[in-house]
């Protein structure tokens, strides 16, 4: 338990030649060369307050195969979800694990928390962001493409979390980003206007304009976790936005798709594009693990970039 430690809340936390370290090592562990155990003795509370599947499972066997123990707090179980404050919860779990992650719903809950605890924490989703999910997205493209500068990626859809991740990531890795939009529906300005200063960002309204000539087409449910209720109204937004094989046509012929998980069939993606050739989802889905056990490996484990 330290105070000298360093979060990841958003994906500018790392520089860019931090990121290429942190894909390295990622890599490393993908591929079995990196048999190191730094977070052995270690705990990492993980805290839910959204459901999870990729990041749940991802995080708690991504500790342990670093020597660690993660322990689940689900709002059902813990005093967080009966009011306690936040920097309360945040002073006390620093009091007895080494690392934290969350998943909520108001980013600035999660910046509440790496203020008042002492040790790491981790972003993994909120209203805002999703960092961990985007850089396992980039170390996909990077493998799938051999590298992600100077490629052009396609976000389709919703403005969400997931697009302001990608825009972060455009900020910092500097590659052209073209999000198609409906009206309504756009990503973060600030975020927008902060990408602009270093790389080519566009929002567009239509998705073949930001599909065509891609290297990446993405995209995402048209309602998160917590806009259940509005899913209806979305549905008619967003119509004409599912990412079909006639879209997929309009980008580069090697173009990979990509997709966060969980996937509605038929709403923003069709069968025949995340079950086909061009898919990644599953390597996507793979690369939670590795990109956060290198992210933990550095927060948490003293590894070095
Ligand atoms: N992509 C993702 O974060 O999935 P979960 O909601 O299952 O964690
Ligand atoms: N945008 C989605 C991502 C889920 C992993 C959500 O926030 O629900």
């Amino acid at each position: 338990m330290t105070t000298a430690h360093r979060d990841f809340l958003a994906i500018p936390d790392f520089s860019s030649a931090e990121l290429e370290s942190l894909f390295v090592l990622a890599d490393s562990m993908r591929t079995g060369t990196y048999t190191k155990k730094p977070l052995a003795g270690q705990t990492l509370a993980m805290i839910f307050m959204k459901a999870s599947t990729r990041t749940r499972v991802s995080f708690e066997v991504g500790t342990y195969q670093l020597g660690g123990h993660a322990l689940f707090l689900s709002p059902r179980d813990v005093q967080l979800g009966r009011g306690e404050p936040i920097s309360d919860t945040a002073k006390v779990l620093s009091r007895y694990v080494n690392g934290i992650m969350i998943r909520t719903f108001a980013h600035a809950d999660v910046e509440a928390l790496a203020k008042d605890a002492t040790i790491p924490v981790i972003n993994g989703l909120t209203d805002l962001l999703h960092p961990c999910q985007v850089l396992a997205d980039v170390l996909t493209v990077r493998q799938q493409l051999g590298g992600i500068a100077g490629r052009k990626v396609a976000w389709i859809g919703d403005g969400n979390n997931m697009a302001n991740s990608w825009i972060n990531a455009a900020y910092v890795l500097g590659f052209e980003l073209s999000l198609a939009c409906p009206e309504g529906y756009d990503p973060d300005a600030a975020l927008i206007a902060r990408a602009r200063t270093r790389s080519k960002v566009s929002v567009v309204r239509d998705p073949a304009e930001a599909a065509n000539g891609a290297d990446v087409v993405t995209t995402d449910v048209w309602a998160s976790m917590g806009q259940e209720e509005e899913q209806a109204v979305r549905e008619r937004a967003f119509r004409g936005f599912c990412v079909d094989s006639a879209l997929m046509a309009r980008a580069a012929k090697n173009a990979i798709f990509l997709h966060c998980l969980p996937a509605h069939r038929g709403e923003e993606v069709t069968a025949d594009v995340i079950d086909g050739p061009q898919s990644c989802v599953w390597d996507e889905a793979e690369n939670r693990l590795h990109i956060q056990k290198a992210i933990m490996a550095v927060l948490m484990g003293g590894e070095k970039l």
